[in-house]
């Protein structure tokens, strides 16, 4: 395993227990800087070899609840309002709630044998793709998003933009089958409230209710965004017209989202990580876009940006529709100067987006953090 990896492994341990989100914050950065050089093409991706061509998995949740069935809209004036589906009648125990949160944080921690040892920005890609397939035009009963739970199917994920979330899927396996009365929407939702509070990200706003439908209510491919599209209009057109968001929020969605994690190359086609502390929850990704210099990776790979400085880090083509966009990257210059506002704008949009196409009658709930339930 690299240096980078063990440190990475190391500052996502110790993340979890840090109380100085910008100490330990700069410390990552500084480590993974230095480390840089290495960081280059020189990660372990063996740990992550998921063949996405083995669907034995299918039904891996199949026997969850199957819940019973969608409300109709109600409010027939707006249509998108009345294109949702009401969220209600399941436990509203936040205790209970909490105790998942627990599990799955603990497990994050137990559990490391994913890039830079944690396994939480593949939990919040699961969370975003399971909720962004929401379609508000789409008046059918298929309509997408996380309530009906159909990611747990096979045939959802094999939608080529899911390829490598079947890995985050059989990571929550236990925890489903440890609190088997949870909605696999609520569950694979929650994962990404809790890969983002445990990654020293904002507090996320959630709730429970979403209910287990069959296959039949699975979205149809390629919804989500095509990562090799270059313009602020592609973006707004998945964003804006599909699921319901403005350009502050579009921008802090992606840019925040791609504070963590990495592509691979087995996955997406596209390979690297966009920051220098892909386990923290950061506004890194729009610092380092406004000061580094991006050009083509000359590679046999999907077009992509790297940066010049170190060859380590990569944007996506439609990440650089931010800065490209003029107004979109007014959000970004802005974020890049003020992480503060843009982790709000972020924990607001994000709660959002797990609640794309739901109408709850509930309370929204906050969890605490493992380390807050240590003081
Ligand atoms: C235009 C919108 C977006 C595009 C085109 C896009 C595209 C991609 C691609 C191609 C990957 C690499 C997958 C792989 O190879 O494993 C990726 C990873 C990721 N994305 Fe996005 N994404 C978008 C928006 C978002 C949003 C809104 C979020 C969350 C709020 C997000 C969170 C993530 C995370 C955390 C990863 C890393 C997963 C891992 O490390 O395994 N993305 N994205």
């Amino acid at each position: 395993m690299s240096a980078i990896n063990n440190y990475a492994r190391l500052s996502f341990k110790q993340s979890t227990k840090s109380h100085f989100k910008y100490n330990s914050k700069l410390l990552a950065s500084i480590a993974l800087t230095a480390s840089a050089g290495l960081l280059a093409y020189n990660y372990n991706n063996n740990r992550n070899n998921n063949n996405n061509n083995n669907n034995n998995n299918n039904n891996l949740f199949g026997k969850a609840l199957f819940g019973l069935g969608a409300s109709k809209a109600v409010d027939s004036e707006n249509k998108f309002e009345a294109n949702v589906r009401s969220a209600n009648g399941q436990i509203e125990n936040k205790e209970y709630y909490q105790k998942v949160y627990n599990a799955i944080a603990q497990k994050l921690i137990d559990v490391d044998d994913y890039d830079y040892g944690s396994y939480a920005p593949l939990l919040v890609r699961l969370a975003w793709h399971n909720s962004g397939s929401y379609d508000q035009n789409d008046n059918s009963e298929l309509k997408g998003g996380s309530y009906a739970g159909t990611m747990r199917f096979k045939k959802e994920q094999a939608d080529p933009e899911n390829a490598g979330l079947v890995t985050g899927i059989e990571f929550l396996k236990s925890i489903k089958d440890e609190f088997p009365e949870i909605s696999t929407g609520d569950l694979f939702t929650l994962s990404g409230v809790v890969g983002i509070q445990e990654m020293e990200g904002p507090k996320i706003a959630w709730r429970p209710g979403r209910k287990d439908l069959s296959t039949d209510y699975t979205p149809p491919y390629h919804r989500l965004p095509d990562a090799s599209q270059t313009t602020g209009s592609y973006l707004r057109n998945v964003f804006h017209d599909r699921l319901g968001f403005n350009d502050e929020e579009l921008v802090a969605l992606i840019g925040v989202g791609h504070s963590i994690g990495r592509c691979h190359k087995q996955n997406s086609g596209f390979d690297g990580p966009w920051t220098f502390s892909p386990t923290v929850v950061s506004n890194q990704f729009f610092t380092l876009l406004l000061s580094e210099e991006w050009k083509f990776k000359k590679w046999d790979g999907k077009k992509q940006y790297e940066d010049e400085k170190t060859h380590s880090l990569m944007m996506l083509p439609a990440d650089m529709a931010l800065k490209t966009d003029s107004n979109l990257r007014k959000y970004v210059e802005i974020f890049a100067k003020d992480e503060e506002k843009c982790l709000n704008v972020f924990a607001n949009a994000f709660s959002k987006l797990l609640e794309r196409g739901i109408k709850f009658d509930t309370e929204k709930m906050y969890f605490k953090t493992l380390s807050e339930q240590e003081d």
